[in-house]
């Protein structure tokens, strides 16, 4: 494994289901940081849990600002998850109120099921059907309208969009492109909302305050710009492991459908077991710090690597066991300390709803494509495609 670990590049390669796994687990048992590459360049993994956790609260060596002032602000504008504390706790607190624990729970009675069976609506009826490109792309994206208040016009563009900003670094004209017409679909919106504010996150924050300021509009812009993305792409990433998992370990989905109660410890399972975001990016301070006893150059690459962390056997037994009943406490898939994400209550909800819509409307399935099924990439990881047919009773 030595060998291979050394060909590997976190960025470049794809490394299919158990492929990634294997090369954490491989790095986990020869250290807590391992020089890796990412991107063609030069890197370190960190794929335990305890340096995880510990790397993830640790802002002086890894500032956890730094990548996202690199790899998003060219494209999404200023927002919280490119700046340093204070800024960033004064505005990740005015922009994310919608998705606290009990606005999350409101929102779900509110109709969160009626966007899924919207979606659900004449799957049953097709011969086969593509899961990914029929439900799990366009879910995240329909949730995200409804709370940011946005016309559904345009979409279909959404993923589109949201796929390009992410991208910035690998395309940054295409990036560019994207947010200028994303700006250009906000503006008429944000201007209703400056008039007449309804209930929706971008009403919120035009009436939001700083320092008794309230947010200009290349601000609330900035802010859109952000979380459509990564809203909408890691909830992509979660929805499509989840159900890759279910459809691959069988009697998994039936078993589901027989007890509902069991859903949410299989949603919590799959956010273990196979995290969209399996590595997360950072890059160390500008001069050379030593962590755990490895000296890091300045301004390195520094992966964080969350699916490693999760599947520890120090924190979980047999750890690559998908099992729906484990209970998993404590995982690392929505990072720690001051990032810790904002949006994992949605997540979860959404997780759950949709399984729970998916389950009524399709109860019984075949999968008709393993290969792929499987979750690939590192930064955002899933399935490509799930091809099933409705096994009819
Ligand atoms: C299963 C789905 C999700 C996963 C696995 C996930 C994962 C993460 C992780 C690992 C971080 C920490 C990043 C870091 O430390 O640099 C994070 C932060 C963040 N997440 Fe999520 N996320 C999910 C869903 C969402 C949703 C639904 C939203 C928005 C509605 C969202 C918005 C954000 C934002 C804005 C941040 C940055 C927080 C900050 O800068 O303080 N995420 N997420």
């Amino acid at each position: 494994m030595t060998s291979r670990l050394e060909s590997v590049d976190f960025g470049f390669d794809e490394m299919p289901g158990r492929e990634l796994h294997d090369v954490l687990r491989a790095h986990r048992e020869q250290g807590p940081v391992e020089a890796t590459r990412f991107l063609g360049l030069p890197a370190f993994v960190i794929t335990g849990y305890a340096p995880l956790l510990d790397a993830f609260k640790d802002g002086e060596r890894f500032p956890p600002h730094r990548m996202y002032q690199v790899g998003f602000e060219g494209a999404i504008g200023r927002s919280f998850i490119s700046m340093e504390d204070p800024d960033h706790r004064v505005y990740r607190k005015l922009a994310t109120p919608a998705f606290r624990s009990r606005a999350v729970e409101s929102f779900a009675r509110e109709g969160l099921a009626d966007l899924a069976h919207e979606l659900a609506d004449g799957l049953e009826e097709r011969a086969e059907l593509d899961l990914v490109a029929d439900f799990v792309a366009r879910f995240p994206y329909l949730v995200i309208t409804r709370l940011l208040g946005l016309p559904r016009d345009r979409e279909e563009e959404f993923h589109h969009w949201a796929l390009a900003l992410l991208r910035f670094r690998d395309d940054p004209a295409r990036a560019a492109k994207a947010g200028a017409e994303l700006t250009s679909f906000l503006a008429p919106v944000v201007e209703a909302r400056r008039r007449e504010p309804r209930n929706d996150v971008i009403s919120e924050l035009v009436q939001a305050e700083v320092d008794g300021r309230g947010l200009d509009d290349e601000e609330i812009y900035s802010h859109v710009r952000l979380l459509l993305p990564t809203g909408g792409e890691t909830t992509h990433g979660s929805l499509g492991n989840l159900l890759s998992a279910l459809l691959t370990h069988e009697g998994s989905w039936e078993a589901l459908g027989r007890e509902p109660a069991r859903i949410p410890g299989a949603v919590n399972e799959a956010l273990r077991w196979e995290t969209p975001v399996a590595v997360l990016p950072r890059m160390s301070r500008g001069e050379p710090v030593v962590f755990r006893g490895v000296e890091i150059p300045p301004d390195s690459w520094v992966l964080f690597g969350i699916a490693g962390a999760n599947r520890d056997p120090e924190v979980y037994d047999e750890p690559d066991r998908f099992d729906i009943d484990r209970r998993p406490t404590d995982v690392l898939t929505f990072g720690r300390g001051v990032k810790s994400c904002p949006g994992m209550h949605l997540a979860r909800k959404n997780l759950t709803v949709a399984l729970e819509v998916l389950l009524e409307r399709l109860p019984a399935l075949e999968l008709l494509d393993r290969e792929a099924a499987v979750p690939r990439r590192t930064v955002l990881r899933s399935p490509d495609a799930l091809r099933v047919r409705a096994v009819r009773g």
